[in-house]
This record gives structure tokens, sequence and C-alpha cells, in this order.
């Protein structure tokens, strides 16, 4: 094959070599008949690609190709490096391509339902720019969402997907340094896991099931089948009748289980040394994506302490009842008193990531292990950014006769999950772990408003396309 240069490495260094890339058309201009001009784009750098009439090697019918050629189409062009004098507008490569041959292999239609530049855009230079009496047609979600393979070019669109890969990369390699083992459980189970009507019902071969809603059940057989400690990435569905910022029906589960020797501090361990590593890697590795989608989106660097704050669920309430706000000290913090108590946290603590624990057991699910000391209260905790819930997590109960009298108080049909309670009766160890949802990790990390930023193809109560 032939050496192909990505538009990022076009510098001054390959000034005078001739060169091949391959780009999209983000804009062409024509001036007379006899030059033209066009900016590529690849990954988000873009260089300016110059097309003038030569005896034997341009025409005049291939500048008028190249300067009507459709934005967003794809094309491959031959050409020589060149250094202007004068600083290059409008691309982010301060070199020109002088095209010798132009090959367009991938047309785009003319009249696209998004334009990339306009969805680019942050509020301020829209309001900027409607100011100034400028024709622009502000790019609402749903137009986004329908034409998303569009909207995904947008360099905050490209910059949120990188760091969600980065953010599943971590999450893996921190594990395996700590002796975790990768699991996948089936997708396809026969009861809820999580308690709730929240499912996806489904016939399987004529009996009833439903598509998983967290591998918890699964993840915790795993740990009874020796493996000591597990974690799966996958997908989990819930069945959401509710439409907000950051509930989706389908999600992926960033999901942990590990033996107990002592404490269920231990799992909060894992939260906290898993957690700060994985921000200060994207702090320090992901500079460039984090700026793309702050020139979009802007946002403040999330603030975290070096050890992770933790407080007791009866230390929040007490904080928000000082601050005036009552809540059911045996009940569960809705959304508003959680993003309150953020607040309170980060006035006192100066931290926006901190771990919630000891719920009360009532609200928690069947399987998660009341503490010995007060059975009103449980081994459990939330995870917290800016306010908003991203992990759940706990000690499970190891022992079938507590299991079972938990499920049926918890009004969970025994039978669903018998193989589930059974394997505890084979000799288990005392476990717990945590859930967290990828999507709500990277959307409270950059401070974005909606999950669907952050899911490519996200599916919601209304949206099963594209
Ligand atoms: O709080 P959840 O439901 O907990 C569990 O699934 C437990 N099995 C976890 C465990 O190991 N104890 O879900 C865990 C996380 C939440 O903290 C949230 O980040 C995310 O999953 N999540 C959702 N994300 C997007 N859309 C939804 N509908 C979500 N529901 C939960």
């Amino acid at each position: 094959g032939r050496k192909w240069t990505a538009i990022e490495f076009l510098k001054e260094d390959l000034k005078d070599k001739e060169v091949l890339i391959r780009g999209r058309v983000q804009t062409t201009r024509a001036v007379g008949k006899n030059i033209g001009f066009l900016v590529l784009r690849e990954r988000g750098f873009t260089v300016q690609c110059v097309v003038t009439v030569a005896p034997e090697l341009v025409s005049r019918q291939m500048v008028k190709f190249a300067t009507s050629l459709s934005r967003e189409s794809y094309v491959d062009v031959e050409g020589v490096v060149s250094v202007p004098g004068v600083a290059i507008k409008g691309a982010s490569q301060q070199v020109e391509i002088q095209v010798r041959k132009l090959y367009c292999v991938g047309k785009a239609i003319p009249n696209l339902p998004i334009n990339i530049e306009d969805a680019a855009r942050s509020e301020a230079e829209i309001e900027k720019a409607l100011q100034a009496g400028e024709q622009l047609v502000r790019v609402n979600q749903d137009t986004r969402l329908n034409f998303r393979v569009l909207d995904i070019r947008t360099p905050a669109n490209q910059a949120i997907f990188r760091i969600q890969c980065q953010v599943e990369n971590i999450f893996r390699q921190f594990l395996l340094s700590e002796g975790f083992v990768g699991i996948h459980t089936p997708k396809l189970i026969a009861g809820s896991s999580e308690g709730g009507s929240a499912v996806f019902k489904l016939d399987y071969k004529g009996q009833p099931a439903c598509l998983a809603q967290s591998p918890q059940l699964h993840k915790q057989m795993a740990i009874c089948g020796d493996f000591g400690r597990v974690f799966e990435i996958g997908p989990v569905f819930r069945a959401e009748d509710s439409f907000t910022h950051r509930h989706l029906c389908e999600f992926t589960g960033l999901d942990v289980e590990t033996e107990i020797k002592e404490h269920y501090s231990e799992v909060m361990d894992i939260v906290d040394r898993l957690f700060v590593s994985m921000f200060d890697n994207l702090n320090e590795n992901f500079k460039k994506e984090l700026e793309a989608i702050g020139r979009q989106y802007p946002f403040e660097p999330l603030k975290y302490l070096r050890k992770t704050l933790r407080l007791t669920f009866q230390e929040g309430v007490q904080m928000l009842k000082d601050a005036g706000v009552e809540v059911d000290p045996y009940g569960d913090l809705n959304t508003e008193a959680e993003r309150k108590l953020g607040q309170l946290v980060r006035d006192k603590y100066d931290t926006e990531f901190y771990i919630l624990h000891r719920y009360p057991l009532a609200v928690r699910p069947f399987y998660t292990m009341p503490c010995y000391d007060d059975p009103a209260y449980s081994n459990s905790f939330d995870v917290f950014i800016r306010g908003e819930e991203i992990i759940s997590g706990a000690q499970r109960v190891h022992i079938p006769e507590l299991l079972t009298t938990r499920a049926e108080a918890c009004g969970i049909d025994v039978k669903t999950i018998s193989t589930y309670i059974d394997s505890f009766r084979y000799g288990a160890p005392p476990h717990g772990g945590f859930g967290v949802g990828l999507e709500r990790v990277v959307m409270l990390f950059c401070a974005l408003n909606n999950i669907r930023k952050t899911s490519l193809f996200p599916r919601d109560p209304l949206r099963l396309a594209p």
C-alpha cells in the first residue's frame, strides 16, 4: 500500500514533500475559475488544500469539481506540502496542500440535516452569533440524536467517547492489577435482580424471562464459584418509565464484587483508590479531550481529595438538617436532597466526590447486609459526583436463611431466584461490591447536563433509534 499521512501530522517539516491524505470536506471556496480552496478534516484536525490550474497537472474542470464537492464527503488528495507566508484561518494545520490529484471516495448528500460547525458551537458562541445577526439554527437534542452519526463528528462528542473508552480502560486495568477476574454474566435471566417493576419482560421459548437489570445475582454466584474478586463491563437494562436527564433504558454497567475479609469498608477502599487514580489519569492524559468538551460545554474541573471523604447517612441527614432541610432518617434521599448535600459537602470539605454509607436498610435491595449493630441500617453506600449518584454498593447477605427472609420481606418471588439462594448453601465467603454507571461517570466528571450526551446511541423510554 501507499504511504498515508494523517492530517494531524501535516507540519512544516514536510515542506515540499508529496503526501497522500484522506479527509472530509469541511468547506469549499472558489476564487474565479482557476483557483479553489477546500478544507479537509480528519479526527478533528483540519488542513487547507489549494487547487490551482496548472498545465498538464490541474484543469479548470478539476477546480470546479473540487469546489463543488458537498460538505462531509470523503476525499483522497495527493499533493505537495507548502508553507504560506501568512497564518491560515479556518484550519488547524499551518501548512497547505497544493493539490495534484483528488478523488471523492464517499459522497455526502448536499443538504445535510445537521451542519457540523453549527452543532459544535457553545451556547455563548450561539448567543454572540445571533446578536451579530447571523442566520443560525440551534441544533436541538432530538435532532442531534436522530442524526447521531453526524452529531458524533463534533470535537466535543469525539472527546466524550474517547474519555468514555479511557474510563472503561482504567477500570479494567486497575482491577486486573488488584487480582480481579473479568467475567460475563447472562443478560437473559428468569427474574428481576434489583426488585421493582423496571424490567423488560420477554418470552424465552415459552418461559417468562427478562433482560438483566444488573449482573448482581450472577456476579455474587461467581464469588460462590471461588474467583475471590470479579468485575464485569456490560449492558444493563432498566425499563425506566421516568424521563430524566440521568436515566437510560440501557446503559453500560461497571460492576465489581469481592470477598470481604473484615469489614465492608474494604469495598469502599476499592472505590476510593480506583476513582482517584481514574480522575488523575484523565486529568493528566486527556487534557486535549477535556479542553475540547470544555470549549463547547464549559465546566470546572472536578474537585476531589487524595483520600475520598466518607460520611455516614446519619451524618448526611444531620448536615441537611443543620441547613434547614428535613429528611426522613430511615427513608431515602430524593434527588434534590442529594444535590443539596453535595453542595454542603463541597462547601465544608472542598470535594465534589464522596461516599455516603450506612444507608437505612429499608431503602436498599433485598440482598443488602443489615448492620450487625443496628439492623435498621445496612452495610451499604452510594457514591456521588457533583451531588449526583454514580455508584451504589454494599456488603451482601451470604447466609441463605437470612437471604430468603429478606427477599420475602421485599416482596420477591423466591422461586424465581432459588438457584441464586442455593448458591450460598454450598459455602460462600462474606462479600460485597458495587455497580457504576459508565455514562453517569463521564457525564458528571465533565459536568454535562444530560446522560444522552454520553451514550453513543441512547435508549430512553421514547427512543429506540437510531
Ligand atoms: O444503583 P443501581 O441500580 O445498583 C445496582 O444495580 C446494584 N446491583 C449495584 C451493586 O453492586 N450493589 O445501579 C448502579 C449504578 C447507579 O449508581 C447509576 O450510576 C447507574 O448504575 N444507573 C443508571 N445509569 C443510567 N440509567 C439508569 N436508568 C441507571 N440506573 C442506574
